[in-house]
């Protein structure tokens, strides 16, 4: 992890899923933005996961609780 990269933190992001089939999309950090990584989460599931130097942004797809240092949200899934 470097050192000076403000954008790389501690912080975790607590993922619980709250339905079968929840997927947490890692996103690589750089010019290049792809997903690298893709977690399936059953319902009850939680993931903690942080933000790293090949990861610079997290998608989540389906109905979950997600606890950050700036708050909570719930994601949706489509109806
Ligand atoms: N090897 C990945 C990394 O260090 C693992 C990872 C970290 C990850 N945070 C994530 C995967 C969030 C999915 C979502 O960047």
């Amino acid at each position: 992890m470097e050192e000076n990269n403000k954008a790389v933190t501690n912080d975790y992001v607590v993922i619980k899923a709250k339905e079968d089939g929840v997927h947490v999309i890692g996103l690589t950090r750089g010019s290049d933005t792809r997903f690298h990584h893709s977690e399936k989460l059953d319902k009850g599931e939680v993931m903690i996961a942080q933000f790293t130097e090949h990861t610079s942004a997290i998608k989540i797809r389906g109905n979950a609780l997600i606890k950050t240092h700036y708050g909570d949200v719930e994601s949706e899934g489509k109806k």
